[in-house]
């Protein structure tokens, strides 16, 4: 069944076939992807884009073809605050997976919290993608780490490179782990036209801000869908000193996610409008798997990225697994 599964996901989303044996450490982790099953789970009404399907059963196929043991399952955007899904996921994955959920945090109740916590969510998500004022951030910030809190849960953050100036005096102060998404947003020359943000990504706003949150051991960083911050695809190869930079300044402070099955979006939406379903993007995972492995230099730096880090940000302490 699984063999199947993997043959059939490498048709529809990865052309190759991928390498189990050797692409990634043992134990290793996969810090950010989705489940998103229409069918079984409805989507949100208000969703801003439509995606396929891209059930549990595929990514279960999808991360033992890469190799990876450990899952972190966020809850995409189109599902809103429903994180029905996510939990059937977690249960699917038997306890080697963990959730990121997606909360109003002015309404959850704490028998909410304690049932997800239960089904192995450590994770709450502030997700607002390339939108939204520093005020508006800020805010989302300090209510979602007081729910996060309340179970020493992590703080996913999905938001603008310049609001982490914003957030640079409040993060040492709310308690929680922090993760920014895709190379926390520092988009290169091929996005902004500019290649002295490739040579420097220094120039950018609140670049400098990241670097000092995590050489402090505040915030994590995953290194991600490329594709958010650069437009070199397929090997986004101008990445390179962005991914570099965050792992000489923080070696410990730096994860791995797939962000499979690597949705485009409400950018994606045809003239047909939000609710006809889109594709997602094909992505080789296994070159760019190769690809962050070169980028890391070193076995010690691998091992940090795929497994080392991953287990303090979420809180593994079986070191036989
Ligand atoms: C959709 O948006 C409307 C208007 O903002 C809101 O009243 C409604 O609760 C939302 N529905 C869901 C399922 O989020
Ligand atoms: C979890 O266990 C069930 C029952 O043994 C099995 O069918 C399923 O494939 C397992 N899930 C994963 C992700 O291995
Ligand atoms: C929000 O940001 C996303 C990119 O992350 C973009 O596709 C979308 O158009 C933006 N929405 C608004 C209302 O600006
Ligand atoms: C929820 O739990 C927090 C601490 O974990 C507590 O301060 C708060 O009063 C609880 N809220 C309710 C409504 O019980
Ligand atoms: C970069 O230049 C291209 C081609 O001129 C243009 O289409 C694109 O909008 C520009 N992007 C930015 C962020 O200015
Ligand atoms: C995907 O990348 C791997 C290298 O990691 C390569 O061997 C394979 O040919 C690539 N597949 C495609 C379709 O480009």
């Amino acid at each position: 069944m699984l063999v199947r599964l993997t043959l059939c996901l490498c048709v529809l989303y990865l052309p190759s076939t991928l390498a189990v044996k050797g692409l990634v450490p043992e134990h290793s982790w996969d810090s950010q992807m989705h489940v998103i099953d229409p069918e079984r789970f409805p989507l949100s009404p208000n969703r801003s884009y439509t995606p396929k399907s891209a059930t549990r059963e595929q990514a279960a196929a999808f991360e033992a073809g890469c190799g990876i043991a450990h899952t972190v399952i966020v809850l995409p955007s189109v599902y809103g605050t429903d994180n029905s899904v996510l939990l059937d996921a977690l249960d699917y994955f038997n306890g080697t997976a963990r959730g990121i959920c997606v909360v109003n945090p002015d309404s959850v109740s704490n028998d909410t919290l304690a049932k997800y916590h239960a089904a192995g969510v450590r994770g709450v998500r502030v997700n607002f993608g390339a939108n939204g004022t520093d005020a508006d951030i800020v805010e989302a910030v300090k209510k979602n780490a007081a729910v996060a809190r309340r179970h020493d849960w992590a703080l996913e953050l999905w938001i603008p490179l310049r609001a982490f100036k914003a957030l640079h005096s409040i993060i040492p102060d709310l308690g929680v782990r922090v993760m920014a998404d895709h190379f926390a947003h520092a988009e290169v020359g091929s996005r902004t036209n500019n290649t002295l943000d490739t040579i420097d990504p220094y120039r950018l706003e609140g670049f400098r801000e990241v670097i000092d949150l995590m050489a402090r051991k505040l915030l994590f960083v995953t290194l991600s869908a490329p594709y958010q911050d650069s437009n070199d695809a397929p090997l986004y190869q101008d990445m390179r000193v962005v991914a570099q930079t965050l792992m000489i300044k923080a070696p410990e402070m730096v994860v791995y996610a797939s962000d499979w099955p690597h949705t485009v979006g409400q950018s994606g939406n045809s003239a047909a409008g939000r609710l006809v379903p889109q594709d997602f993007l094909k992505v080789n995972d296994s070159a760019l798997i190769d690809l962050y492995k070169e980028w890391a230099g070193s076995p010690a730096q691998i091992h940090r990225l795929f497994v080392d880090n991953p287990r303090r940000l979420w809180q593994w302490s079986d070191p036989d697994s």
